[in-house]
């Protein structure tokens, strides 16, 4: 009798796991705004919806061309509207190695300049790889811990290389990584060098997040604009999974957005589909 009863119990508790994994598993949510402007607005309302409904998240940032509206946003909501930011934590995806913090084009600069100097974030909150660190792979390691220790990451930023990267994690790359050291590929250097005086002073080398660590948070928030995007947005969201398109690992993840512009959803073969989706929300569906 007392077999059969742990047996029922058993079965039951799997069954309820299977059940509560189900329901967190949404499909990847397409939303394609008319502007850069719309959509980086929209990408604000979601980060400070999660921050009204958990005060302390977990955040992961991106940098780049792209978050630079998200972060203007998200600094007007706390200015105008009082967003809070005082029990929030962030982990940024990525840094140059051989850069020091206060150097103009590192990542730990450009968040201060962009986004952290302007709200109510304890700075021992704010968390980037140490790209001069003395030893860099021990580095990795640690900063895998932290964002552990941290509870693990609620909404992960991501920006999108043309080349379909995510993090620093560049074609070919493995799609389970963990927080690495990683060589930009050339097309990276090269766009990434319009922020550089030359193209020789862009860095080689980087410590990125890897695509396992991306996988891991729990709600993944992707931006791409413009008609160069367009190719890795169709890659990630309709392409088959590969490590050609580091993004499209984003298909196996468990909630993720994508917000883009009209130019950058250009290559979309189902954009329509997308915007019926949209157009069809339940009212607590939308984040507008
Ligand atoms: C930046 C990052 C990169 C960028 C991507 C797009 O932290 O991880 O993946 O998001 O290279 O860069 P932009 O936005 O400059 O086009």
């Amino acid at each position: 009798m007392q077999v059969f009863s742990e047996y029922v119990l058993k079965v039951s508790a799997s069954l309820i796991r299977g059940l509560v994994i189900h329901l967190r598993l949404r499909d990847m949510e397409v939303l394609i705004q008319p502007t850069p402007e719309r959509a980086s607005e929209l990408a604000a309302r979601v980060v400070a919806r999660l921050l009204k409904e958990k005060p302390n998240a977990v955040l992961g940032l991106a940098t780049g061309r792209t978050p630079v509206q998200l972060y203007k946003e998200l600094i007007r909501f706390h200015k105008n509207d009082g967003l809070d930011f005082s029990q929030v934590t962030t982990f940024n995806l990525d840094e140059y190695i051989g850069l020091q913090p206060d150097h103009p084009q590192s990542y730990r600069y450009f968040m201060e300049e962009n986004f952290f100097k302007h709200i109510n974030i304890k700075p021992e909150n704010t968390h980037l790889p140490n790209g001069v660190a003395p030893n860099l792979r021990e580095e990795c390691r640690r900063y895998e811990r932290s964002i552990r220790e941290a509870g693990g990451i609620d909404l992960q930023v991501l920006g999108l290389g043309s080349n379909g990267h995510i993090g620093f994690n560049e074609p070919t790359g493995s799609l389970n990584s963990r927080t690495w050291i990683k060589i930009l590929s050339q097309q990276t250097v090269k766009d990434n060098s319009d922020l550089f005086d030359n193209i020789e002073d862009v860095p080689n080398h980087c410590i990125t997040m890897g695509v396992g660590s991306i996988m891991d948070a729990s709600r993944c928030l992707v931006l791409a604009f413009g008609h160069r995007k367009a190719k890795a947005v169709a890659n990630l969201i309709e392409g088959p999974i590969t490590a050609m398109c580091p993004a499209s690992a984003l298909q196996m993840h468990k909630r993720t957005i994508v917000i883009v512009d009209e130019n950058a959803a250009a290559r979309l073969d189902y954009s329509d589909h997308y915007r019926w989706i949209d157009q069809h929300k339940l009212p607590w569906q939308r984040y507008d």
